[in-house]
């Protein structure tokens, strides 16, 4: 692909073929989307996070918010900032030492950090379905920051070359990430270009979220990997090397998100390999479902033959998630009691509903726990943010029962 911008003149003819095209287009949308982060997002711009009321922390908490208060008038524990107008606020790090400063000093073991322990295994997630537009970023990130929110430390990998779950958290691929930057820098067959996936991590503005973000380079995997197999590789099977990846940061994560392609590529396989949990997100639409049975049935052929060439594959739970559910909307619910009544209990409970909430605040590549509510329209954002919660809080809940503890 040339990289010389393309000034597109009524006289300047364009090149004939096919790619020649395709490069010009691609030429010119690049500059201009340069320009425009340029204009919008100064280079050395970082997103930041808002702070918390203490009502927003005493939820988080479970404790009430004449305690927070009281604990700040003692000045006991991280300290908050006070506006003129009397209100406390903190910053997320601040709920982090919050929680370890309660288990600290009350008797009540670890309730306010629930990290999990030697014997409970790293939960890796996968947001996936072949369907783009099911929702899968957009549940991927406000399920890692509200794991983040609730005290556990959380790994969130861009498995899309799309790279949507990096931009979401500020990181642009086209500006901030360099070459060999994403996983597959640790996946990669050539051994003198891998990296140790540690390398790759980044943290981010929502203190104990870090990320590996992702960018078009990923798809080098979909093209190296059938070479590697054709040449008969036998080192690290190509489902395995993510898994791999994982495996050699474990320590310092509870749960591990992994934000899927929207196709059924070498990148998905890896995932799925990698998984203790799946999550299969799906809008409740004809189409939609019809092209998530597909993508069952050729997942499960897949998986088969994998397993028969030596991976260990085991799920804690398999999950489908309802996204962009229009609870009014009488085929979507007739739709949604299909699914319910075919898969029982693997359709979560909650859904996730559709609002206009999601998407304004994905406009400024946000989630909702990152909004101000006073922003928004407040109903709007309350019956968003309780939906996204109760569909987060039921994943959190098999996160748990993996783990053995009780809900
Ligand atoms: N609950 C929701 N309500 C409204 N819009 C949503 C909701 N969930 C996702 N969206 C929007 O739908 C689009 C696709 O979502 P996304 O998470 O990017 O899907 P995928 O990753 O599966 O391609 C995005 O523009 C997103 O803002
Ligand atoms: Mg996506």
């Amino acid at each position: 692909m040339s990289n010389q911008a393309v000034q597109l003149t009524e006289e300047a003819a364009i090149p004939a073929g096919a790619n020649a095209y395709i490069n010009v287009y691609a030429d010119i949308l690049r500059s201009q989307l340069k320009n425009m982060a340029d204009a919008f997002w100064k280079p050395t711009a970082q997103k930041s996070l808002r702070r918390f009321t203490s009502g927003e922390v005493a939820k988080l908490l479970g404790i009430t918010d004449t305690r927070v208060r009281q604990l700040s008038i003692e000045g006991n524990g991280p300290q908050p900032e006070v506006a003129p107008n009397g209100r406390r606020s903190y910053s997320l790090a601040d709920i982090h030492a919050l929680r370890a400063h309660l288990d600290a000093t009350t008797n009540t073991g670890k309730r306010f950090s629930p990290r999990r322990s030697a014997d409970e295994h790293l939960q890796v997630l996968a947001v996936t379905n072949f369907k783009g537009g099911s929702a899968k970023t957009t549940s991927a990130a406000h399920l890692a920051q509200y794991l983040v929110l609730r005290g556990y430390r959380v790994l969130a990998i861009d498995l899309d070359p799309q790279a949507s779950l990096s931009a979401l958290h500020g990181i642009q691929p086209e500006i901030d990430v360099g070459p060999n930057d994403t996983v597959y820098a640790a996946l990669r067959y050539d051994e003198e270009q891998r990296r140790p996936l540690a390398e790759v991590i980044r943290p981010t503005y929502f203190s104990g979220l870090d990320i590996v973000p992702a960018h078009l380079e990923l798809m080098e995997y979909e093209h190296e990997t059938p070479k590697a197999l054709a040449e008969g590789r036998r080192d690290g099977l190509f489902f395995a090397r993510l898994q791999d990846a994982i495996l050699t940061v474990a320590d310092n994560y509870d749960v591990v998100i992994v934000d899927c392609p929207p196709q059924l590529g070498y990148l998905t396989l890896a995932a799925l390999t990698a998984a203790t949990s799946i999550v299969v997100t799906v809008h409740p639409q004809m189409l939609d479902v019809a092209s998530m049975s597909q993508f069952l049935t050729m997942t499960g052929g897949l998986l088969d033959v994998i397993q028969n060439a030596g991976a260990v594959i085991h799920y804690d739970a398999m999950r489908f998630l309802l996204t962009r559910y229009e609870v009014q909307d009488g085929p979507q619910t007739r739709i949604a009691a299909l699914l319910r009544n075919l898969f029982g209990e693997a359709v979560l409970t909650n859904v996730m509903v559709k609002s206009a909430a999601v998407s304004d605040a994905g406009l400024t590549q946000s989630t909702l726990y990152e909004v101000v509510r006073e922003t928004m329209n407040r109903a709007t954002y309350d019956r968003a943010l309780e939906s996204m919660n109760a569909v987060n809080s039921e994943i959190e809940a098999i996160i748990r029962q993996a783990w053995g503890r009780a809900a």
